[in-house]
């Protein structure tokens, strides 16, 4: 386990925002784990890749880096395998080894930045298909206890960019592997209007894996902001999920306004769109922006604070609450200090 004090945390959230920690502890082994300090909610922030994150105020306690590593294929059934996969893993690095090993279902959560511990926490999710799709256990060091704990997918409680570890639990739990189960015999999941345009413009009728996973690439790099040449953490606000009477009413006065079915009785708005139509893409102040490619990313221009990012975002939910009557939720997590 590595120790270091006083450390900068710019260089560990996407948003490259500075903050500072009074510690930083990388895991490195489940080892690690039986030798750590308690975790104080209030004072200690776990991090992964940082690329869910908004540091509003330092971190007075202990930073817990969480780089965990090692994935293996553990089992191989009749058409699927079971992979174990570390915390600490590139997500987009194992979408691309999990192709190269002949397994199929992560191809559309292809680019999405991060390490693999984030993904079961806010649930990922990209072109019509999430994690929960793929995901079978989740083993997690609870704080509370000095124990592990296995969940199963339903004791994770997965929803729209949530679950137990998001809005159930928070900060009870610091996931150290997931168990994914994936598909030797690749069936295309291109219902996402997207995905199927761009295939289709292509000349591709019956994609492979790979080509599903190689357009999702494309389609990311061409509508969303790179975290490595300009500060974001991706979508900045979930799409919000209303009844559909009031769907129905709302896109009766915004013409355009692009929904999607979110269970039987509810519909999602493009939280984007909204965001759009009120004028705010490309919005900047005070080094925070509204990008100009995609109006649910927020940008750090270069050296702004989380301080005005969040200025910023607050202005946005108000002028949406204003033109719509819908409350923008926001989609990473902030940290905002140790409570007074
Ligand atoms: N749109 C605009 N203006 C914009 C951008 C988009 O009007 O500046 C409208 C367009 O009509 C477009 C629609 O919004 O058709 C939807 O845009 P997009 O396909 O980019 O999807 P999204 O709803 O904005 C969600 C996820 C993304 C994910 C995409 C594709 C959330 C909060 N975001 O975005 O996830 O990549 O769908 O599945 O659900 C992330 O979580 O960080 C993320 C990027």
């Amino acid at each position: 386990m590595k120790v270091l004090e006083r450390p900068s945390l710019k260089s560990l959230n996407t948003f490259g925002v500075e903050a500072s920690a009074g510690l930083l502890l990388t895991i490195e082994t489940e080892e690690d784990l039986l030798s750590l300090p308690a975790f104080d909610p209030h004072r200690d922030f776990v991090l992964g890749g940082g690329s869910n994150v908004l540091f509003v105020s330092d971190v007075p306690g202990t930073v817990f880096l969480n780089r965990i590593t090692g994935k293996d294929i553990v089992s191989e059934h009749d058409g699927y395998a079971q992979l174990e996969v570390g915390a600490g893993e590139n997500w987009h690095q194992l979408v691309r080894w999990s192709l190269d090993q002949g397994l199929s279902g992560l191809e559309n959560l292809s680019l999405i930045p991060g390490l693999v511990g984030a993904a079961p926490i806010q649930n990922i999710g990209a072109y019509g298909v999430e994690l929960s799709s793929v995901l079978e256990l989740v083993t997690a060091w609870d704080w509370q206890n000095s124990t592990w704990v296995l969940f199963n997918q339903d004791e994770c409680h997965f929803g729209y960019r949530d679950s137990l570890f998001k809005s159930g639990e928070t900060d009870r739990y610091l996931v150290t592997s997931i168990r994914l189960r994936l598909n030797r015999h690749f069936r295309p999941q291109v219902d996402y209007a997207g995905l199927r345009d761009a295939l289709s413009s292509m000349g591709i009728d019956q994609p492979e894996a790979k080509q599903v996973s190689d357009t999702v690439i494309r389609i990311r790099q061409q509508k969303l902001p790179d975290p490595a040449v300009i500060g974001n953490v991706g979508s900045f606000f979930k799409n919000p999920v209303v009844s559909l009477d009031e769907a129905e009413w709302l896109c009766s006065r915004f013409t355009g306004l692009p929904t999607w079915p979110a269970g039987a009785d509810r519909a999602k708005l493009s939280a984007a769109w909204m965001i759009d139509h009120c004028g705010w893409r490309g919005f900047q102040e005070n080094g925070a922006a509204v990008s100009s490619q995609h109006a649910l990313v927020l940008v750090n221009q270069g050296q702004t604070s989380g301080h005005h990012i969040l200025e910023l975002s607050a202005k946005i939910v108000d002028s949406i609450g204003q033109n719509f009557g819908v409350f923008l939720q926001t989609e990473p997590k902030i940290y905002t200090g140790p409570d007074p």
